[in-house]
């Protein structure tokens, strides 16, 4: 049972690709909560996921984009609105793909053009999507804009590669696009940097069960997972957050602000006993 936090209010959810993906959870919240949204995916999830079963259970409209194509994103803002029937309050860029780390290419040797390839689906799209709802005037004034991160952009995480990098470069484009669309039409623009989760893209990297753990035994709170995420969401898109602006969101457990967690220490003290006896 929701509590008619988003009625009234139109969206578009990218990245619901099947029901483990983050932006899943956030489209159960988003319709309990009362919005109407459009979903939207690359055309290839039409093969290899489950979003049709997704917008079929959600009675949402489905518009495949590639987020790597101007036209494509200009096709879904315009139909949208029309199907919709006017401006949107959010939009959800629940987006991300690393070539390099699909191919486990170490971060020393990088292949560039897959380089590109990552920087345009995961980051550069946002800029593409601003740009979209930006000429075609589509966001209502006080509408929100959430983007999915991940704390790699600000301390290194080996195994996490160019999307270190991409990351950087989305919470850099929300920075700066989030002044242009809060001056002109009171628009806000934030990211929200999740725990560890156990989806498509998240397992994707090498070792992630093990770090997986280590980020769960190292946040206070545990690893937040998608539902919680789903929740700051729609938190984000509500009007109790229309002075929130600019920012990059940690919804990690409190994983972020912990220098060590005691179980670490302990094992440490215990494996130095064990070096002295
Ligand atoms: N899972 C984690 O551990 C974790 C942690 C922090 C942040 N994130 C971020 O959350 C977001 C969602 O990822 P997820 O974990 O739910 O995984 P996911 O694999 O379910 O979602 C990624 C989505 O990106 C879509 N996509 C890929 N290329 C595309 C393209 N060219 N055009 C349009 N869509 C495209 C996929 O189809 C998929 O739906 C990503 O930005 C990811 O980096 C994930």
């Amino acid at each position: 049972m929701g509590n008619n936090l988003l009625k009234g209010k139109r969206g578009i959810i990218f990245g619901a690709l099947n029901e483990n993906s983050i932006a899943w959870q956030v489209a159960l919240k988003c319709k309990e909560e009362g919005a109407e949204f459009v979903l939207t995916n690359a055309p290839v999830a039409a093969r290899v996921g489950q979003t049709e079963t997704l917008a079929t259970q959600l009675n949402a409209p489905l518009i495949y984009a590639d987020v790597t194509k101007m036209e494509d994103l200009e096709n879904l803002v315009s139909q949208s609105m029309e199907k919709l029937g006017g401006q949107l309050d959010f939009v959800l860029h629940s987006v991300g793909m690393s070539l390099n780390v699909r191919k486990k290419i170490p971060y020393p040797e990088l292949n560039y053009e897959y380089m590109h390839q990552t920087l345009d689906i995961s980051a550069m799209s946002l800029h593409r999507l601003l740009q979209t709802l930006w000429a075609k005037d589509a966001m209502a004034e006080w509408g929100s804009v959430v983007a999915l991160t991940y704390i790699a952009a600000q301390r290194v995480f080996p195994d996490y590669s160019e999307m270190a990098d991409a990351k950087s470069l989305l919470e850099s484009i929300t920075r700066s696009f989030g002044y242009h669309f809060g001056k002109r039409s009171k628009v806000r623009i934030n990211t929200i940097s999740q725990s560890p989760t156990k989806t498509t893209a998240g397992s994707g990297v090498a070792g992630f069960d093990a770090f997986f753990n280590y980020a769960d035994t190292m946040s206070p709170l545990g690893n937040a997972n998608s539902e919680t995420c789903a929740n700051y969401c729609v938190s984000l898109f509500s009007d109790y957050t229309r002075m929130v602006t600019m920012q990059n969101l940690f919804h990690d457990g409190g994983f972020s602000f912990t220098g060590v967690a005691s179980e670490f220490m302990e094992q440490l003290s215990d494996s130095a006993l064990g070096k002295s006896s």
